[in-house]
């Protein structure tokens, strides 16, 4: 048992999926956790959960928990309670509708001012997942030199073209993530 091992780590790691409304949230998450997919569109009410376990390295495991927050609840009062002790997020939008874009920096607003960690209150680290990407270059007007300035203007760590349908870029960006949380601690 690698627990009794001294030199072993084990992490739990709460992290946010938000973003607007058919992003793809619960499609990412479905098919990082699961490796599934569906075209299927059932949106999620308030709150759901999933966890994903990492090796990370062979002394040390990362438990993510993953808290997949309704789009509809930008709306809502419950966010606040959704956010508490969050150690990072993913911000999803959809390259094919701009307003979802737009939405983004609501969402990392929203976060930034009601979740922060350590004693310094700093704001936790987003990482920003253009989604969809499979659905072609055309579908989003924005290169890669403005979404590198749009993450740095916004304080974001990084961003990512993603796509559950193809399976792409989900789990590097999951690792850029956790590799940034990693180091805070
Ligand atoms: P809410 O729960 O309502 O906030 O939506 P969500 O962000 O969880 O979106 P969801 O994962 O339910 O996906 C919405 C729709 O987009 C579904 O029909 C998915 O099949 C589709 N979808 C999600 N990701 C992708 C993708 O990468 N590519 C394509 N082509 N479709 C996707
Ligand atoms: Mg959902």
């Amino acid at each position: 048992n690698p627990a009794d091992d001294e030199g072993y780590n084990e992490y739990l790691y709460k992290i946010l999926v938000v973003g607007d409304i058919g992003t793809g949230k619960t499609s990412i998450i479905k098919r990082f956790v699961h490796n599934i997919f569906s075209m299927h569109y059932k949106s999620t009410i308030g709150v759901d959960f999933a966890l994903k376990v990492i090796n990370w390295d062979p002394k040390t495991e990362v438990r993510l928990q993953l808290w997949d927050i309704a789009g509809q609840e930008r709306f809502g009062s419950m966010t606040r309670v959704y956010y508490k002790e969050a150690v990072g997020a993913m911000i999803t939008f959809d390259v094919t509708r701009m307003s979802t874009f737009e939405a983004v920096a609501k969402w990392k607003a929203d976060i930034d001012s009601k979740v922060t960690y350590g004693p310094e209150e700093k704001p936790i680290p987003v990482v920003l997942l253009a989604n969809k990407c499979d659905l072609g270059k055309d579908a989003f007007i924005k290169t890669a030199n403005d979404m590198d300035k749009y993450c740095k203007d916004n304080g974001f760590i990084g961003w990512f073209e993603t796509s559950a349908k193809e399976n792409m870029n989900i789990e590097k960006a999951a690792r850029f993530l956790v590799d940034h949380i990693l180091k805070n601690d």
